[in-house]
């Protein structure tokens, strides 16, 4: 273990003495071209390797249907030249809302979600050119224990009791957990859902099985009984289930992925990726086994992520600078949690060779990201490159890559967490620094409601 530093490079080489001096596993390479090579997702070919990765921005209006900051942010995206649009957490049931404006899809909004998601495919057509355009996937979700749909109050919907976790949802030891007839009902909701999707015109969706949302955490439900805990066979059912079940209700060429969590990094019983005497001993056992048979119940693209971002290391999800309120500083230094996070992606990625994985973890290294994701698409360590906060604070950066083979460092993602407290705080979110004329009036009274809710407000 390192101690937490902030970025402070000015150049490659700079970035390659600290990588060598802390002896992490990150290689660099100064030829970027492996990122404009086309993906095969299934029967889609997507032109580049940069993917926008799933990013929240709790701004849809309540009936579910996009915004105009929703419309706004997937224009932006598609105008930006990503190969990949992976859409935001997009609710499966009202009651498994992250928030009350998360996105959820019906079949009274139907419409407004095909009107927008044709204006983005336009502009990324023209930003692509030459007849391509990006693949849209969706990611549905439900939130489980981090269910929120109606106010400020979480509503958790529990697939088991975990004693660290449920005091901060306000759960009580005797809750009644989410029973299995409940789940066997989401199984239809997924498909229901996918379906819209496609009618919509989306090329593909993903059953978000990460974060610890309620699929993430039934994969760590050891202490469940019944038929969806206990035994990893048990602990997979729904995803497996809902897999099979969106394939028969979409059919053979809609894309079918899943974004989920390689290594919780929770103690055991109840994390998912870790040894049973060490939270922080990755023991890829059961991710690999998971990997592969997503992969061969007919699942199309995968995607790692890891952590629990609303516990107190959200570094194992994302690595940062800066933390939201409450965060200890990490133990470690920020490359490291990027390194193992690339980590996960490689060993995922060589385990399913077939199917592509778009890795995570590049914001933190801003301009340098694309020498990191070269690096990784050159050795076989992923199929893309995976942008989250990099790509609400600079979504054209593919485009500017693309364009001029490199990136304006005063527009990367400074990872200073903004975008998070806003998310704790329950408000709409995105780039408080780089969109600041938008995020930043959002953000600053954000933060003073949020005291005023606490009490805390002098
Ligand atoms: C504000 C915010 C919203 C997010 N929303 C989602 C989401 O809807 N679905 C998801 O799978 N991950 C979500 N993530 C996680 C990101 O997709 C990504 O895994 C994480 O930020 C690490 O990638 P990065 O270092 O490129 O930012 C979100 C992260 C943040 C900070």
């Amino acid at each position: 273990m390192t101690l937490h530093e902030k970025f402070r490079f000015s150049n490659i080489d700079e970035l390659r003495e600290k990588i060598a001096s802390l002896g992490v596993e990150l290689d660099l390479c100064e030829d970027i071209a492996p990122l404009f090579k086309r993906v095969k997702i299934g029967s889609f070919q997507a032109p580049n390797a940069l993917a926008a990765l799933p990013m929240e921005g709790c701004d849809s209006f309540a009936d579910g249907s996009p915004s105009e900051l929703v419309k706004r942010r997937y224009n932006r995206l598609s105008s930006g030249g990503a190969g990949l649009i992976w859409w935001e957490a997009c609710a499966v049931v009202p009651e498994g809302r992250a928030n009350p404006n998360q996105m959820m899809l019906t079949p009274e909004n139907s419409k407004q979600f095909s009107e927008t998601l044709e204006a983005s495919m336009k502009l990324s057509s023209e930003a692509l050119g030459a007849g391509n355009r990006c693949a849209n996937i969706l990611q549905l979700t439900h939130s489980g224990r981090y269910s929120r749909p109606n106010s400020h109050k979480p509503e958790p919907i529990m697939p088991q009791h975990d004693p660290i976790l449920d005091p901060r949802v306000g759960a009580s030891a005797e809750q009644e957990l989410a029973s299995d007839e409940y789940l066997d009902s989401l199984i239809g909701r997924y498909a229901a859902s996918a379906k819209l999707a496609k009618e919509v015109g989306f090329d593909g969706i993903d059953i978000k099985a990460c974060h610890r949302y309620l699929i993430s955490e039934l994969l760590a439900s050891r202490e469940r009984p019944g038929k969806y805990g206990g035994s990893f066979e048990n602990r997979t059912r729904l995803l497996r289930e809902a897999v099979l079940a969106v394939r028969r209700e979409v059919g053979s060429d809609f894309i079918i992925a899943c974004r989920f969590n390689v290594f919780d990094a929770h103690p055991y019983p109840y994390g998912f990726g870790q040894d049973a005497s060490d939270m922080w001993t990755f023991n890829p056992e059961e991710p690999l086994a998971l990997a592969k048979m997503l992969r061969g119940a007919g699942v199309k693209l995968l995607s790692n992520s890891a952590g629990n971002p609303y516990y107190i290391y959200p570094q194992v999800t994302r690595p940062f600078d800066l933390s939201s309120e409450g965060i200890p500083v990490p133990n470690e230094h920020p490359l490291e949690s990027v390194s193992r996070l690339f980590s996960f992606t490689k060993k995922i990625q060589e385990a399913v060779l077939d199917v592509p994985m778009a890795g995570n973890g590049y914001t933190w290294l801003r301009q340098f990201f694309p020498y990191a994701g070269a690096a990784n698409l050159k050795s076989g360590g992923c199929r893309f490159v995976g942008l989250g906060r990099l790509s609400f604070a600079y979504p054209e950066a593919p485009r500017d890559l693309m364009q001029t083979g490199r990136l304006n460092p005063l527009r990367c993602c400074i990872a200073c967490s903004k975008c998070t407290q806003l998310m704790r705080d329950h408000e709409r979110t995105g780039c408080v620094a780089r969109d600041s004329k938008i995020y930043a009036p959002i953000y600053f009274a954000a933060r003073k409601e949020a005291a005023e809710r606490a009490g805390t407000c002098k």
